[in-house]
């Protein structure tokens, strides 16, 4: 039977991964794409499938609670993966309202527009993207599990976490058929360059410095965005609802030791003699309230639904640096215009 989902936040970097794979990979889905095109939404990222017949895209902001309950009555989706977010920690530090208008009255206005049209909810699936800030910060030791409290400490998380309580109270109280996965950092292609890897690999192709926060020693969990892809289509068809999952990439590294590693590969990517990329490493004003470590315990996922990582970490930076020096056009477009207001004003107060 032919099935229309919904996939907000298609245009972004997680996103445009997902509805990728899925237009490819499910013919009898019609993928609608649902996305405003903020900063970080790009319909470049999906180029090569745009004209697929099982593709479609609306520009449309989560917010608009009206707009949003027409295309719902209009489309009459099967099912949602809803990704569409302010998603950068910093940005939600400098402004946290736009923040809570779109990770929270977006995700409430998809939740009614779906109860509304779900009559019969069987079938039916709300699947809500997440992260492991949610969770809060580990010490030395420890993993997130998806029964540890939350504790999220910065206004991204705050407003991660209190979409993740709305969707699992439209499950107890409504019925509302539903998932969440709750993942670590991912990297690869189409990352827009603010977040640490793709703006460090910009940075060094262009010879700028390469700014660590505090002592670099905060630690991340890197997940290659292919294997978040296809742990999301996982959940999505074998999830059981009203469940949580915890995604992650068994791959810890302090960000000092991550970023060494990447201006090796630059190195010898760009032919520098060894060492030059490390010369612009500059150590600035950390971030408020920073995280100390991050870090998942998938075993559920991995148990439960058979999923694991399949990128190495070595393996995955270097195909992602690939990526973006074979596409510096595509890096070019995004970093014209406010970009570069951005990056000053991050860098500059640092
Ligand atoms: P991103 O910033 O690259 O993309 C977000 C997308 O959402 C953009 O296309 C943007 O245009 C769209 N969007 C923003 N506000 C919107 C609105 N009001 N209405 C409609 N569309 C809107 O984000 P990402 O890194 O791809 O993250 C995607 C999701 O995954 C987010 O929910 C994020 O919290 C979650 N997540 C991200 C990571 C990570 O490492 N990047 C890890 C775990 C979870
Ligand atoms: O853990 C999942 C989260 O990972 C997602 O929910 C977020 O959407 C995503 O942005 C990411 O959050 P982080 O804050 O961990 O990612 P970011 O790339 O901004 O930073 C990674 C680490 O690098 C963090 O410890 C801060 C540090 N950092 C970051 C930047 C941009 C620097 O040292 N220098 C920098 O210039």
């Amino acid at each position: 039977m032919m099935k229309t989902i919904l996939i907000t936040g298609g245009a972004g970097f997680i996103g445009s991964h997902v509805v990728r794979r899925f237009v490819r990979n499910y013919p009898q889905y019609k993928i609608v794409n649902l996305d405003k095109l903020t900063y970080a939404g790009n319909l470049a990222n999906l180029k090569d499938i745009e004209k697929e017949p099982n593709y479609e895209f609306i520009r449309a902001d989560i917010v608009a609670a009206e707009l949003i309950k027409k295309i719902f009555q209009k489309y009459r989706f099967d099912g949602v993966i809803h990704l569409a977010a302010e998603s950068h920690v910093d940005r939600s530090i400098a402004n946290p309202t736009e923040f809570i208008y779109t990770n929270i009255v977006g995700t409430v206005n998809l939740l009614n527009a779906a109860r509304e049209i779900w009559d019969n909810m069987d079938g039916k699936r709300f699947y809500h993207i997440s992260t492991d800030e949610v969770y809060g910060s580990l010490g030395e030791t420890g993993l997130f599990v998806e029964t540890t409290p939350y504790d999220p400490r910065s206004p991204y998380s705050a407003s991660k976490a209190s979409s993740d309580h709305l969707v699992r109270a439209y499950f107890h109280t409504y019925k509302l058929p539903m998932v969440i996965s709750n993942c670590s950092n991912n990297y690869g292609p189409f990352q827009f360059p603010e977040k640490l890897i793709p703006l460090v690999i910009n940075n060094i192709r262009n010879n700028k410095l390469i700014p660590v926060y505090g002592k670099g020693e905060n630690i991340r969990d890197w997940l290659y965005v292919e294997d978040h892809a296809e742990a999301i289509d996982r959940i999505f068809h074998a999830g059981i609802n009203g469940e949580t999952y915890n995604i992650g990439g068994i791959n810890e590294w302090k960000n000092i030791d991550l970023l060494k590693l990447l201006c090796s590969i630059m190195d010898t990517k760009l032919r520098r003699t060894a060492g030059t990329a490390e010369h612009l490493i500059t150590y600035v004003k950390d971030r408020a309230g920073h995280d100390l470590r991050y870090a998942i315990d998938s075993s559920k996922l991995q148990n439960e639904l058979k999923w694991k990582p399949s990128t190495r970490f070595e393996e995955g930076l270097e195909k992602t640096v690939d990526w973006y020096l074979a596409n510096e056009e595509w890096m070019k477009n995004i970093t014209s215009g406010d970009y570069q207001k951005y990056y000053d004003n991050q860098y500059n107060k640092r």
